[in-house]
């Protein structure tokens, strides 16, 4: 809870690829709906992105491009603290105290630091080992309520309250315990190409994952190209993991629920439904792409957004980060 009793939430997203309607749906979709109720801190996490290895110049652009893709999606930078996570050095400094507390073992068991080590087996760097840790700073410093992330993201959560807890338990309270906020629909958007596997930035084929500024006739090729199974009726079941994914994107984006989607295409085939999800997220996405276009015209006003987020969230981070090293036994500054 912040100062004014209002509940705190916190969360981030990588700059190492551009953002799909995965992000959309399972993140940013969501965030949009907190903001008058919550305090909020939305980071572009580039610290973490360079655990894997990032072309410098890619990196810097798609940073400052995600801010202006927050706002568009709706997000107002007067109700929403937005920072780079680079810009605020007690994410670093509580990273640091925080692997002290993180065992070994625990970090081993990460499902994300195993997928990363097999994919980039020539780079099993440190930075990849403790990005938990880092991330349980970025969650530990602003005293947060909610951590609204897709489904991939849980296990992250669950460590960063394992170690606020480890360290509550050694030095009394000092951590607001976390919790994750999933989504209802969309915690998970797969693939388009191979619907077993979640949609990816990271992702080899462009087929696969539709990006939030696409424009409409690549939105609409990858929605017809999208693999479903054999069947032919637009209905959720066991094994038909394709036809339930352009479900809850259809569901998702209307607001429909799984079942008022299935009764709006009883008696229409695939081919109908692909065309119909393609439309509805090429509406979702026309006004966020205009608002992307003008926001990235003025980059001084981007540029005010993220200065003043990050003064905002290292005014708020170093009280905790103060509570933390005088409670370690360091010397006040
Ligand atoms: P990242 O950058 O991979 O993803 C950002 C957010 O988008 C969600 N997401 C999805 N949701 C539904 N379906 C998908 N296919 C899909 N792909 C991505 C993710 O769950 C996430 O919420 N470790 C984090 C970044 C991070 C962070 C944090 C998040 C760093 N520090 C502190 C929360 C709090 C990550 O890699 O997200």
């Amino acid at each position: 809870m912040n100062k004014d009793g209002k509940k705190v939430i916190f969360s981030g997203i990588k700059p190492s690829g551009d953002l799909h309607i995965g992000h959309f749906i399972g993140a940013l979709k969501n965030w949009k709906a907190l903001q008058d109720e919550y305090e909020c801190y939305y980071s572009v996490v580039d610290m973490h992105a360079i655990t894997v290895r990032q072309d410098p110049a890619q990196l810097r652009k798609r940073s400052l491009s995600m801010i202006a893709q927050y706002v568009a999606c709706g997000l107002d930078p007067q109700k929403n603290t937005f920072f780079i996570q680079s810009h605020v050095p007690t994410h670093a400094e509580l990273g640091w105290v925080l692997d002290c507390y993180t065992m070994f073992g625990e970090l081993s068991r990460m499902t994300q630091f195993k997928d990363k080590s097999a994919k980039h087996a020539d780079n099993i760097n440190a930075g990849l080992f403790t990005y938990p840790t880092l991330m349980a700073a970025d969650i530990l410093l602003y005293q947060t309520d909610l951590v609204p992330v897709g489904e991939d993201q849980t296990q992250h959560i669950e460590i960063a309250r394992d170690i606020a807890n480890r360290f509550n338990g050694i030095y009394g309270e000092t951590f607001t315990m976390p919790q994750a906020y999933t989504p209802k629909v969309g915690a998970r958007i797969k693939s388009l190409q191979n619907p077993a596997e979640k949609m990816s930035k990271s992702d080899e084929n462009a087929n696969a994952c539709v990006l939030i500024l696409d424009d409409p006739d690549t939105i609409m090729r990858k929605f017809r190209r999208a693999v479903t199974d054999s069947g032919s009726e637009v209905r959720r079941g066991e094994g038909k993991d394709g036809i339930n994914n352009l479900i809850t994107i259809y569901s998702a984006i209307t607001g429909l629920t799984p079942e008022q989607v299935e009764a709006e295409f009883e008696g229409k085939g695939y081919g109908d439904f692909k065309t119909a999800v393609g439309e509805q997220v090429c509406s979702a996405m026309r006004p966020v792409q205009e608002e992307y276009r003008r926001l990235m015209a003025s980059k001084d006003f981007l540029q005010a957004i993220y200065k003043e987020g990050a003064q905002r969230a290292l005014s708020a981070s170093s009280r905790t980060l103060r509570k933390v090293y005088r409670k370690v036994g360091f010397v006040d500054r």
